[in-house]
């Protein structure tokens, strides 16, 4: 498998464009990007219709697209293939008719693409046809770096412009999280899709999931000599496994309990007294995680980068104890980056694996990486995968 991660995208998508003509004949009719994404802090708050504060990364899924010709036989046929299924040097070609597609039709990363295409088929019946797609991506798979919405968002972003279809930002979101709920069947939220699409370089995204009110707030990291270090903990987390699902529905319980329509109406912890355990604990991480991500927010604007430390470190520790949805690797990963001199660590994502980031001044970035690999050496536990992201540009042609 050859990967790109030093090469450019605009390299990356005339690569991309050329394998493209070598396995469907001819030259596609653009290439379209879309970035995976960290959360920096409001953690399982989306679906509560609370406060995110994720931004896009500098690894990014491509796919390289051509319509069908729609007066030909095969008008309403997809044709998907990715690079890194090579077996060969030729990837494998997966071709289905648009009225073919149903869930667990077809299965594997083909999922993805297939369920926003059955999304768009479904609401714009008449004005999409067929088309062959070519994919290439830097983002970690299984990783909870989105690698899922990445190519989702790319494959919206493309065909929205290929098929005049007019669709706003707002609705490509709805849409992409109908494709992940419904096709996929994952019952994730707004906030993967949300940051693909409408990050902005050197800034994070202060996303309100009531309002769908959005604002890009910056990330002083070069200026202030910070990193961002993700921690692949290789603990494979699966969104439609049941944990995620359980603490959603735990959520719906509690807000119902306290008859409110979500526990974005609550705004202080004391108020949930009333419930039974384990809904307090959970509901006290989304009120609580709500408030950190207000005051995240202020702390940037302010430059106290060491209190964004603190409170991302107050966060893991609300999800380790309060929503339980950390593992042994990732608590792992965020002492042993904390001992090592970060200003703050948390597991981000849905949680249950998947990876820790580490806000870290970049001096010390050689001995938190050592510091860790010792911890998880120690520990029994595969070697993590390490790097550094930067805040990078939504999604869109390139
Ligand atoms: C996953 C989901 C998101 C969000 C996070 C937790 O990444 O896709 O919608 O719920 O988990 O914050």
């Amino acid at each position: 498998m050859i990967r790109h991660e030093h090469h450019t995208i605009e390299q990356r998508a005339r690569r991309l464009h050329e394998r493209f003509e070598a396995l469907y004949g001819h030259r596609p009719e653009g290439v379209w990007q879309a970035p995976g994404r960290v959360n920096l802090i409001g953690e399982h708050t989306d679906y509560n219709l609370g406060y995110v504060l994720p931004f896009a990364i500098d690894r990014q899924t491509l796919i390289a697209v051509r319509r069908v010709d729609p007066d030909a036989a095969h008008a309403d046929e997809i044709a998907l293939a990715s690079t890194m299924d090579a077996s060969g040097d030729v990837p494998e070609v997966t071709r289905m008719r648009l009225a073919d597609l149903a869930p667990g039709t077809p299965g594997g990363w083909a999922a993805y693409p297939a369920a926003v295409s059955h999304v768009l088929a479904t609401e714009y019946a008449g004005r999409i046809c067929g088309f062959d797609l070519l994919v290439d991506s830097t983002v970690p798979v299984g990783s909870g770096l989105s690698s899922s919405h990445a190519l989702e968002v790319a494959t919206i972003v493309a065909l929205n412009e290929l098929f005049h279809l007019g669709i706003d930002a707002e609705r490509m979101v709805r849409l992409t999280q109908r494709a992940e709920n419904d096709f996929v069947g994952a019952p994730t939220g707004i906030m993967d899709q949300s940051a693909s699409l409408l990050s902005q370089a050197g800034h994070a995204l202060f996303l309100d999931c009531r309002s769908f009110a959005s604002r890009a707030v910056p990330l002083p990291l070069t200026a202030r000599g910070l990193n961002v270090l993700v921690i692949d903990t290789r603990v494979a987390h699966a969104l439609v496994d049941g944990g995620y699902a359980q603490r959603r529905a735990s959520c719906e319980a509690a807000a119902a309990r306290l008859g409110v329509s979500s526990l974005r109406e609550i705004d202080e912890v004391h108020l949930l007294d009333e419930l039974v355990e384990p809904l307090r604990r959970r509901a006290r991480h989304i009120v609580s995680e709500n408030g950190r991500v207000l005051r995240t927010v202020q702390a940037l604007e302010c430059g106290d980068l060491n209190l964004v430390g603190q409170l991302l470190t107050e966060s893991h520790a609300s999800m380790r104890d309060d929503y339980e949805i950390s593992c042994p690797e990732l608590d792992l990963a965020v002492s042993s980056a904390l001992d090592a001199g970060a200003l703050g660590a948390r597991m981000t994502g849905g949680g249950f694996g998947g990876s820790a980031i580490a806000l870290i001044d970049e001096s010390v970035r050689p001995q938190v990486e050592s510091a860790i690999r010792r911890a998880f050496d120690r520990a029994g536990y595969a070697e993590p995968g390490i790097f550094v992201v930067a805040p990078a540009q939504g999604a869109g042609r390139v």
